[in-house]
């Protein structure tokens, strides 16, 4: 493959385009953000979200070549994501990488969502080269709709945890929605427990003697399973707020305190896995991902337990933590180098779709 690869992403609400170049430096990644659509409704609205795409993409495109420099010509690969996400709102990203792929002649590439994720820390936030991938290393995905562990052992990736019901974004976005934050809240729950008394609410740590949702032998070796959980702790959140309100509370010092409270407790569920999977079998290069691995407090833990016991660590840059098109070209060109591409007439769009063998 030659020249430079153009990526489209748009399984949510978010309109993204990126260029990079065949070392994996990002020419250029806009993300053109559907939020203002869909704030009244408190959530993402699937029909918004295809209709809103349909009407981003042309702008959104044309955007990413001009700050990338380039034009059609330039392109030598396209890639989209397929799924996982909303299908109608797939539909748009993926046929158009499609049409673009066959009326050109281009290489073609469907992307796992999880996937562009999973190899985003590798990502340069200087827009230097990407870095090499390492041969081995556990992947951490944090986001809105996962929360997964995963080992990735030459390019297999394998999931050794997964969240059994609510996702660890998903989680900061329903407490953060009782407290009163617009959506997207998980952000605003994050900035406000900076300034709140994380002991003072009780939170407990969930832990599962049953695995799920398969056993795998280095995961369970106890029996006890790495799965996340959030609902549980959710729900502590809505209830010590609830008590908060019976009793009158109008002290902004509350809602700080428990949104530092809940964060605190959502990252040591974070910590204790990673831990317990440390101490079973060590992890060498740990490479953490997702919208929500912009969390505060999850990067500083992460940090201070990566230099403590010795691993390597890669955080996601800032700037490709929540969903972006750069994480998508940049899988696909791993995917290139490796002699890989997809047969543009054969993409599906899917709402679910397996990686490591969960989906
Ligand atoms: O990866 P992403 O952009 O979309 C999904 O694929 O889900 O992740 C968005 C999620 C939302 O739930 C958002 O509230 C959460 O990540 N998030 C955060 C923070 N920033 C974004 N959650 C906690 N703390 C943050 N700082
Ligand atoms: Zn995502």
């Amino acid at each position: 493959m030659n020249d430079l690869i153009l990526g489209i992403e748009t399984s949510c609400d978010d309109t993204a385009a990126a260029v990079l170049d065949t070392e994996g430096r990002v020419l250029s990644s806009v993300v053109s953000s559907q939020m203002a659509a869909h704030r009244p409704y408190g959530g993402v609205v699937p029909e918004i979200a295809s209709r809103e795409h349909l009407k981003n993409w042309p702008p959104v495109i044309e955007q990413a070549l001009e700050e990338a420099e380039c034009d059609w010509d330039d392109l030598g690969a396209v890639a989209a994501t397929s799924g996982p996400g909303l299908v109608g709102a797939l539909l748009v990203g993926l046929s158009l990488a499609r049409a673009v792929a066959l009326a050109r002649g281009l290489p073609f590439f469907s992307v796992h969502h999880l996937e562009g994720h999973l190899y985003s820390p590798f990502l340069d936030a200087e827009s230097g080269a990407a870095r090499r991938v390492p041969d081995a290393f556990v992947g951490l995905v944090v986001s809105g709709g996962h929360t997964v562990l995963y080992r990735v052992e030459d390019w297999r990736v394998e999931t050794l945890a997964a969240t059994r019901d609510d996702a660890f974004g998903e989680a900061f976005d329903k407490v953060g929605n009782r407290l009163g934050f617009d959506y997207p809240q998980g952000p605003y729950v994050d900035r406000v427990a900076e300034e709140g008394d994380p002991d003072r609410f009780d939170f407990t740590l969930p832990r599962f003697s049953q695995p799920w949702p398969h056993k795998r032998p280095e995961a369970d070796p106890a029996g006890e399973s790495l799965n996340f959980s959030y609902s549980g702790l959710k729900t502590q959140a809505i209830q010590h707020w609830l008590r908060l309100q019976q009793s009158g509370s109008t002290d902004p010092r509350d809602v700080a305190d428990l949104a530092a409270g809940f964060r605190q407790a959502a990252v040591a569920q974070i910590m204790e896995r990673v831990q317990r999977l440390h101490d079973r079998r060590p992890i060498e290069h740990l490479a953490v991902s997702g919208g929500a691995a912009a969390n505060r407090l999850l990067r500083r833990e992460l940090e201070d337990w990566a230099s403590q016991v010795g691993v390597d660590l890669s955080l996601v840059p800032l700037d490709y933590s929540g969903d972006n098109a750069a994480m998508i070209a940049h899988t696909a060109l791993l995917r290139a180098r490796r002699g890989e591409s997809d047969d543009p007439l054969e993409a599906e769009a899917a709402s679910r779709v397996s990686l490591g063998g969960v989906v």
